[in-house]
């Protein structure tokens, strides 16, 4: 039905507008006292004081009644960067890496990405999907409402469409929005290892054109890395990807300084993601433009570098800053975006509010969304995550334990923490 009636609220905070905010402004988040929310059909209808939700509710037929218990509300987060559709895990290379195998290393021997796309080329669409169903529950437990998944486990044709399918119906069935990225240039698959300009060749000639012609994919990314992609070669296929119709996102700059920041700029990416290697000209080029920086800490904590990307510089140079989960089984395995914020917190030295805008708003117009979701306004679509605890801060201040009792999708309740758990 999507008709909501939020009371008994600790704090709403929220971010404003339907554009990325960066620099100072990525911090300004509204952050209310006393106020109820209404949601009509799935939108929010009116925020303000108890009688003025009343007032408003007198309008609207049958309403479900939402006592938050004093808890904070904020708007439903957007993770912008995953890769959700795979099968088989990586647990025995995660085994290698606590050793001291180093993640490029056990790329290197042929582990790594292509140990997950002979995985994923043996599963069924129908097996792939149960995964991303199961992916989609636990990240909309932990809060997620919107977000981006990438195929790339296939590096062929029918592998890579299988996935985006799986993806497709997994999502269409599910409460969580899913919007699609082509990642088939993830990686070099092993029968074209001899000449990579090859398989270049058959994304951009037949991959890309297959999977914008079934409309499975809106986004076009390439991992640009030194030993995986240059700059040079992901240019070609974000191209293809333009011609096609699927504007670029960018893996930039990850491990080193592959120019990535650069080429996401140039060509007018929505995002440019990881950014641990950026360079000062990187950064330069990243304020000049529209793209913004998609930061993954996720990774740098699992795979134990411990390098994380210049969040501060970056929000310093005024570019908006978005972060996401990039849940994975090789570099990040996690679904779960608070993680994400306690790491944004606690490691990018990146403030609460400037996090809150990082997963709701900035991720949302990362996705062509910030009209639709992304903060608390009369208008938009009623997505939102009660958090345990009368204020934001409390989500940074108690780390690691789940930290949600209500998600609502669209003004129904979607996850609802058992009482026994709270
Ligand atoms: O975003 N960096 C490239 N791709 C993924 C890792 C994928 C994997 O290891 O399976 C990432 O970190
Ligand atoms: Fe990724």
């Amino acid at each position: 039905m999507g008709n909501l009636w939020i009371s008994n609220l600790g704090e709403l905070a929220s971010p404003l507008g339907s554009g990325p905010l960066g620099g100072r402004r990525q911090g300004e988040v509204s952050r209310r006292h006393g106020v109820e929310v209404l949601c009509r059909d799935g939108r929010i209808e009116a925020i303000g004081s108890p009688p003025e939700v009343a007032a408003a509710a007198a309008h609207v037929g049958d309403i479900e009644r939402l006592d938050a218990g004093g808890g904070t509300l904020v708007p439903g987060f957007v993770d912008p960067h995953t890769h959700l559709p795979w099968a088989g895990d990586r647990s025995a290379e995660f085994a290698q890496r606590l050793a001291g195998r180093s993640y490029l290393e056990i790329a290197a021997a042929g582990g790594g990405i292509l140990s997950t796309v002979a995985a994923t080329r043996d599963a069924s669409e129908s097996e792939i999907r149960a995964n991303v169903t199961r992916r989609l529950d636990r990240m909309l437990e932990w809060g997620t409402t919107t977000c981006e998944a990438k195929s790339g486990y296939g590096l062929e044709l029918e592998a890579e469409l299988k996935q985006l399918r799986a993806l497709a119906a997994a999502a269409a069935d599910h409460p969580v929005d899913v919007v699609a990225t082509l990642l088939a240039a993830h990686e070099t698959p092993a029968e074209h290892r001899a000449d990579p300009e090859r398989y270049l060749d058959l994304v951009c000639s037949e991959i890309v054109p297959a999977a914008a012609a079934e409309g499975l994919a809106r986004y076009c990314d390439v991992f640009c890395e030194r030993g995986v992609f240059s700059a040079a070669q992901s240019r070609r296929v974000l191209e293809a990807g333009l011609e096609h119709g699927l504007r670029p996102r960018l893996h930039a700059d990850e491990f080193a300084d592959s120019h990535g920041a650069e080429l996401a700029a140039d060509l007018g990416a929505l995002t440019a993601d990881h950014l641990m290697a950026v360079s000062d000209r990187g950064i330069e080029a990243l304020a000049a433009s529209t793209t913004i920086a998609g930061l993954l800490p996720g990774t740098s904590f699992f795979l134990k570098t411990r390098l994380y990307a210049p969040a501060r510089r970056l929000i310093d140079a005024g570019i908006p800053v978005t972060l996401a989960t990039d849940c994975n089984p090789g570099s990040s395995h996690t679904e779960s975006l608070p993680m994400i914020f306690w790491l944004a917190v606690l490691e990018l030295d990146m403030t609460v509010e400037e996090t809150l805008t990082a997963i709701t708003l900035n991720a949302a117009c990362s996705l062509e969304l910030g009209d639709e979701v992304g903060t608390i306004e009369a208008g938009k679509q009623a997505d939102f995550v009660l958090l345990e605890g009368a204020s934001l801060d409390n989500l940074a201040y108690h780390f690691g334990v789940h930290p949600i009792t209500v998600v609502v999708k669209r003004g129904t309740v979607a996850y609802r923490k058992a009482e026994a758990e709270r």
